[in-house]
């Protein structure tokens, strides 16, 4: 059985798998369109995007705009029918000016998390409004309770009269920064499995209101195509993996923070406390141990990336250890990955990938069938 479309508005994705952006540097154009090329939704990350061009440190603002517009056109160019979207942290101290950006470029798809997203629809309806013209870019705000759901669907129809396009609800196995306290990590009251429900459960009067679908998209430990046939029986329309196309040949990431995916165990898996203020998964190593014994110095911010980064307490610097470890630099910097890291054995093409998705999908919903027939035929029932 075929892997059934996601529908996000007029967007159609044979596939329904987005690739969840991942900054630093690590889903840029390359993933992104190889993405959107076998039929799923391919995620630019704009955290940082701008950390190439050569005046970041002097105006990081020209620079990560410039860098935004270039790699959504450059997606565009490599994957011209495909869906592509960006991922905009709401902590970016550029947020909003990355989202009118994006909308003026025409992106398919915005995914905004790490903060509520509460005055996205202003930009679109803006831009729309300078342009005298119906941008069609769908909004996306990434979530990690049914409460967070609500707030923003309420907060948008009352100051906007719109509602959101779809939902990403990321669980506590995700990879990069968690929406969770760290108590709450473990918490089975978070795990995914009970979110997912309690997000399409919120959603279903403004979609009643709306009187179009809102799909709920599932996030964080997702490994394979049994894990999507069990979150879209649980009532997700799609989900968003991370993880598994960090391992792909396609990732923008260097060879050497792959190699750090193939190489990594059980035990090399940890929760940072990020500087951002939140909790990070990642990869162990010496940079992360020598920060926890307050090895590292206080620094000088050059990029003001987040507004949530307290700057004089922070023993590093987020942006410039997550572009060393992109750059393969791991001394001086480290790898954020998922809960299912450990599995990560060979790297692959993005084709491979979603291949296998797809025949892990079909072995799953028959055996599903099959172990249902067994069961009718043992009860003596589903039959004439
Ligand atoms: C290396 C890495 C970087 C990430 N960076 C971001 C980011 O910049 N913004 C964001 O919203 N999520 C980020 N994420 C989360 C992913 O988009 C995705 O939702 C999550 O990893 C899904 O869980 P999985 O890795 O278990 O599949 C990152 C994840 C990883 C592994």
């Amino acid at each position: 059985m075929a892997l059934p479309a996601l529908r996000i508005g007029h967007l159609l994705a044979k596939v329904p798998v987005i690739q969840g952006g991942m900054g630093v540097g690590i889903s840029l154009s390359g993933l992104a369109s190889a993405v959107a090329n076998q039929g799923g939704i391919g995620v630019i990350a704009g955290a940082m995007i701008g950390m190439k061009e050569p005046d970041v440190a002097k105006d990081p603002l020209t620079a990560n705009l410039r860098a935004l517009r270039n790699e959504i056109l450059k997606a565009r160019e490599q994957s011209p029918k495909g869906i592509i979207g960006v991922n905009l942290m709401v902590a970016l101290t550029t947020f909003s000016q990355m989202v009118r950006t994006s909308i003026e470029n025409r992106i398919d798809i915005i995914f905004s998390g790490a903060g509520l997203p509460l005055d996205m629809p202003q930009h679109l309806l803006q831009v729309c409004e300078e342009k005298k013209e119906e941008i069609k870019t769908k909004l996306v705000p990434i979530v990690s309770s049914a409460r967070a759901a609500t707030v923003i669907a309420k907060k948008w129809a009352s100051r906007f009269g719109y509602t959101p396009d779809a939902f990403v609800v990321e669980g506590p196995k995700a990879g990069g920064h968690l929406g969770f306290k760290p108590e709450e990590i473990q918490d089975p009251a978070h795990a995914l499995e009970v979110l997912v429900p309690q997000v399409v459960d919120a959603v279903k009067p403004f979609e009643d209101k709306c009187g179009r679908a809102v799909p709920v998209i599932a996030a964080g430990g997702i490994y394979s195509g049994e894990d999507i046939r069990n979150f879209l029986a649980l009532g997700a329309s799609g989900v968003q993996m991370g993880t598994r196309f960090v391992a792909t040949h396609e990732c923008d990431a260097d060879e050497r923070f792959k190699q750090s995916y193939l190489s990594a165990t059980e035990k090399d898996i940890t929760i940072i406390k990020s500087p951002v203020g939140m909790p990070g998964r990642a990869l162990e190593n010496q940079f992360i141990h020598a920060s926890r014994l307050g090895n590292k110095k206080p620094f000088k911010c050059v990029f003001q990336c987040v507004h949530t980064c307290e700057q004089e307490k922070t023993p590093y610097c987020i942006a410039q250890a997550l572009i060393n470890a992109m750059k393969g630099n791991l001394e001086r910097g480290f790898a954020f990955c998922g809960v299912n890291v450990a599995r990560v054995n060979q790297i692959v093409s993005v084709r491979e990938l979603m291949e296998s998705l797809q025949k892990e999908f079909d072995e799953a919903v028959s055996s599903f069938s099959r172990g249902v027939q067994n069961m009718q035929s043992f009860f003596g029932y589903g039959k004439k």
